[in-house]
């Protein structure tokens, strides 16, 4: 299903405003604004803790990439102080890369257990990561989506950005894609994760995701950005029109978003 396009932002939709819709939506956006990279991680790691501190046995739907690291580290880090218990939590990452195991380095299933499974109590048969070798990419979706399903869905939901918008592997499109799939990705985010990889051949050129209807069903949705290369996407993003084009743009419609950037990526607005 192809969601229209909206403007939600540019104030031209009346009937929105008159139904108290768009009053509603905009409320509900909290931005919070840090120094640095720092603070912000440490911003979201405390959303995080009292998330699993309020309720122990929360669904956490989690990101890989650049921007949450310093978050996942405060974690570790006050799990080893005696002050966070991940015993009844259970994990959904967002995606993985198609044909790579989850003990290859590159694996995002090894960013996981590098950043935080190995070094906190949450049960390994509470972790879930797509299969980046299943044989039938269509029966590893849908196993996928059962996973969701079953856990009751996802309390919060951590995200970061692509610069090209794509939360997730959502990449750009005509349309927003539901549900778990498996994706082409674009020249630009196999651009942006070469930095990862030795050679530019190395890269995966498709990836496991879950679909947009995942992440808008979330309880809560916490986006964290940072540095001058995301202002222009965060501003596109949460200040432009609506659009598959623009896959995170989607999340101006959800209704409990927290957008946690430092000062840079939010230098543009
Ligand atoms: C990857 C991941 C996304 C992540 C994005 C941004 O493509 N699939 O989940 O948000 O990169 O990464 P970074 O935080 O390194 O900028």
């Amino acid at each position: 299903m192809c969601y229209p396009f909206f403007g939600m932002n540019e104030g031209r939709f009346d009937p929105l405003k008159k139904s108290g819709l768009f009053e509603e939506m905009s409320w509900k956006m909290k931005i919070y604004r840090a120094k640095d990279y720092e603070a912000m991680s440490v911003k979201a790691a405390s959303l995080l803790f009292a998330q699993v501190m309020l309720e122990p046995r929360s669904v956490l739907g989690l990101a890989t990439g650049s921007t949450p690291i310093g978050m996942y580290r405060c974690l570790v880090e006050w799990y080893r102080a005696g002050r966070l218990d991940f015993g009844d939590v259970t994990t959904i990452n967002l995606d993985e890369y198609c044909g790579l195991a989850p003990d290859d380095p590159q694996s995002y299933a090894s960013f996981m257990r590098e950043n935080l499974f190995r070094h906190v109590n949450v049960k390994g048969e509470d972790v879930h990561i797509p299969n980046g070798l299943a044989k039938d990419a269509k029966a590893e979706c849908a196993r996928y989506d059962e996973i969701i399903c079953r856990s009751g869905g996802i309390d919060m939901q951590v995200l970061g950005i692509g610069h090209n918008g794509h939360i997730g592997f959502n990449e750009p499109g005509d349309c927003f894609q539901k549900d778990t799939h498996c994706v082409a990705l674009s020249d630009s985010t196999i651009a942006a994760n070469r930095r990862f990889f030795e050679r530019e051949s190395d890269v995966p050129r498709r990836a496991y995701t879950v679909g947009i209807r995942t992440i808008m069903r979330a309880r809560r949705v916490l986006v964290l950005a940072s540095g001058l290369q995301k202002a222009a996407i965060v501003k596109e993003a949460f200040w432009g029109p609506v659009t598959p084009r623009v896959p995170a743009s989607i999340l101006q419609f959800h209704g409990d978003v927290t957008l946690l950037c430092d000062d840079e990526a939010l230098s543009l607005v």
